[in-house]
């Protein structure tokens, strides 16, 4: 009896012992899928990678703290003497480049980085303010508040963008003679660099995955990651779990902002690929997109080239093919825009797969030689955070010895952002960047720049940019002038004469408003109107010696007349001796002259009714605009050129 009690007692504690070790081994598996769960940041794409998990020899290879205020690695100069360029095309080295410390100074430089030092890495709390929204909003229960909240995060419909394979293939838009084309056996190794600040979890990994899953594996050196200093926690210690899974990919953090020109110069410092490819952080890879810019750049170490850019919404994320032909421009703004719709000059039987040498490049997708990149100067480490820096590599590249192609065979998309979700810490920031540009690169030409941008010529007037280094950069490159890159790469771009009492805003007596054009109307042109005067420069003109208005930054649409109404019309190539588009100026009485029909241009304000002419009442009674009427004497039919800022010229 009793030694049966023993035994059940004992039992029974065993029995006690495994229900509590079962009871301990559930709660931790329940801990650690929560854990996991919230480090996943609740994501369903990133599951365990289907690879074999292989892990890199040393964690410092995978995953690099870089302390980038060290000036010497923002611009990347521990280099290899440069081997692949020819010696002719030796241009540059980059010697003393590095030990001159970052020039930023003043307001603009600490409202940039508030929280530079390690310390400060954690989450900002701006960003926490975002997703509590979105948790908020998702517990509410309705998907459509959610993808509101991720489309106010970050500019996108990241909800959807979840639900996406971060191995999804983009439905072949290549032409057909890109699929029969073939390359060079040995083609070198590309490093791609991806730089990101705060990017999404699914957007960053499909980029990732696009890359690994789309180029081969012989010509892919690595992927290298450079963190920008996010805050958001799903990039920290999420991400590199994820890369330590990951072969060929490594990553980099920042310890300070460096912006897009300080990170692509940190992460082409480390890169170990001949060729760099810098791409942005939500772009998604045609199969074959890296072989024709491999060989393209191969053949000649000072090309520069890109894909066509494809577009993905921002809303549905569906894939939409760019029309060929298509190059990259900027405007008298320094703003960049791809052109498509232009004739090829000469339209061969291939011009479908041939390159197109293009003025600039977008900032996408670009493939340079290496050594290249470091001698011509890498990116500009005057430029901050981001904005006009394609431009800048653009007109260093042409002026300074290289070229730039848009290679129709290779193929990416990238994320069409419906806003960018961070603010300008600093407003005039855009403006400081394109002022570099204009006093480094644009010699006289910079007053056409000034006059389209007052906000960035006031700056100018109480600031003077040090591009020192720059000037320098450009003297020992031998680099040639801006002239030079308008007759010769940019050709097209319209070349304003900016006569004084002849150019400027467009200002009407009788209303006291402007000439102006809505933007929203597109480049195509449409009806012109009358509104306040903006003073920025948006709304300037140019009377020109043709007798044509051009109008605009990029100065390619012309006053024009459709019946009684003037519009804006893509300019002629060639003026006949009278037409549509010519006008002409009487200066004592601020008449404005259309030439064919010999009216006058009078300004018809919204709402009201045009005393000259009674029969306009019924068609046009309650829209204003710009109309053409019998000349009479009348402060609607009055008009001044008034120029708003007198640029320095030298
Ligand atoms: C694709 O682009 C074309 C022209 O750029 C546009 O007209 C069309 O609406 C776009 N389609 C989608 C689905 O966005
Ligand atoms: C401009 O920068 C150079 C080197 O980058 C420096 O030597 C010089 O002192 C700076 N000039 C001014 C006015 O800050
Ligand atoms: C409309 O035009 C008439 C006569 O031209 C003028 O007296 C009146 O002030 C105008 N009204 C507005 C709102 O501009």
């Amino acid at each position: 009896m009793r030694l049966w009690g023993r035994a059940t007692s004992a039992r029974r504690r065993m029995l006690c012992l495994w229900l509590l070790l079962l009871g301990f081994a559930l709660v931790t598996l329940a801990l650690s899928d929560l854990f996991n769960r919230d480090k996943g940041h609740s994501h369903q794409n990133p599951g365990p990678p289907r690879r074999p998990l292989q892990r890199f020899s040393s964690p410092q290879d995978l995953e690099v703290i870089v302390d980038s205020r060290d000036p010497a690695l923002e611009l990347g100069v521990d280099l290899a003497p440069l081997k692949s360029l020819q010696e002719d095309q030796l241009l540059f080295v980059p010697s003393t480049q590095g030990t001159k410390s970052p020039p930023q100074k003043k307001g603009s430089y600490k409202v940039l980085l508030p929280g530079a030092n390690k310390e400060t890495a954690a989450p900002a709390p701006p960003t926490h303010g975002e997703m509590g929204k979105a948790v908020q909003l998702h517990l509410e229960g309705s998907e459509r508040d959610t993808e509101l909240a991720a489309v106010q995060k970050y500019g996108f419909n990241e909800v959807v963008s979840e639900k996406i394979s971060l191995h999804r293939r983009l439905p072949e838009a290549r032409h057909s003679e890109c699929l029969g084309e073939q390359y060079s056996e040995s083609l070198p190794k590309a490093s791609v660099v991806i730089c990101f600040h705060d990017e999404a979890w699914s957007t960053l990994l499909r980029t990732v995955h696009s890359v690994l899953d789309t180029a081969p594996k012989q010509y892919l050196q690595e992927v290298l990651l450079v963190d920008d200093l996010s805050q958001h926690g799903h990039l920290k210690s999420v991400l590199s779990e994820y890369v330590s899974h990951l072969n060929g990919v490594r990553l980099i953090r920042s310890t300070k902002r460096l912006g897009v020109g300080g990170c692509r110069a940190l992460g082409a410092g480390r890169a170990a690929g001949e060729i760099l490819v810098f791409m942005d952080s939500h772009c998604e890879c045609q199969k074959g997109w890296l072989e024709p810019l491999l060989e393209r750049v191969a053949q000649d170490r000072t090309r520069v080239v890109s894909p066509v850019m494809d577009v993905i919404d921002w809303q549905t994320f569906q894939y939409n093919a760019t029309q060929w032909p298509v190059r990259g421009v900027f405007d008298w703004r320094l703003d960049f825009y791809w052109e498509s719709n232009f004739p090829l000059q000469d339209k061969g039987p291939d011009s479908a797969v041939q390159p197109l040498r293009t003025p600039a490049l977008g900032g996408g997708v670009v493939a340079i030689d290496r050594h290249f990149f470091q001698s011509v100067g890498a990116y500009d480490p005057g430029m901050l955070l981001w904005g006009a820096e394609q431009i800048e590599l653009s007109i260093r590249v042409w002026s300074c010895g290289g070229s730039m192609e848009v290679l129709p065979c290779s193929r990416v998309a990238h994320l069409h952002h419906h806003h960018l979700p961070y603010r300008f810490p600093d407003q005039d920031l855009l403006q400081r960047n394109k002022i570099r540009i204009a006093d480094t690169w644009m010699d006289a030409y910079r007053k056409i720049f000034y006059r389209r941008d007052t906000l960035a010529h006031f700056i100018r007037q109480s600031e003077s940019p040090n591009i020192t280094e720059r000037l320098r950069l450009k003297r020992s490159l031998g680099c040639r002038n801006f002239h030079w890159y308008l007759t010769t790469v940019y050709p097209q771009l319209y070349i304003p004469q900016d006569r004084p009492a002849l150019s400027g805003e467009l200002y009407n007596v009788g209303t006291g408003s402007c000439a102006d054009y809505p933007r929203l109307q597109g480049p195509q042109g449409g009806p012109m109107n009358i509104a306040p005067c903006s003073g920025t420069g948006s709304q300037h003109c140019d009377l020109n010696s043709d007798g044509e208005v051009r109008w605009g930054p990029m100065g390619a649409l012309c006053l024009d007349a459709k019946g009684e109404r003037a519009v804006l019309s893509p300019c002629l190539t060639q003026i006949p001796t009278t037409s549509r588009t010519q006008w002409k100026f009487v200066k004592l009485s601020g008449q404005l002259v259309h030439q064919q029909s010999q009216l006058c241009l009078e300004a018809v304000k919204d709402g009201n009714l045009s005393q000259s002419s009674p029969r306009e009442v019924s068609t046009h009674s309650s829209t204003g605009g710009l109309f053409l009427r019998p000349c009479i004497r009348h402060p609607r039919q009055q008009w001044h050129f008034e120029q708003l800022v007198a640029p320095k010229g030298t």
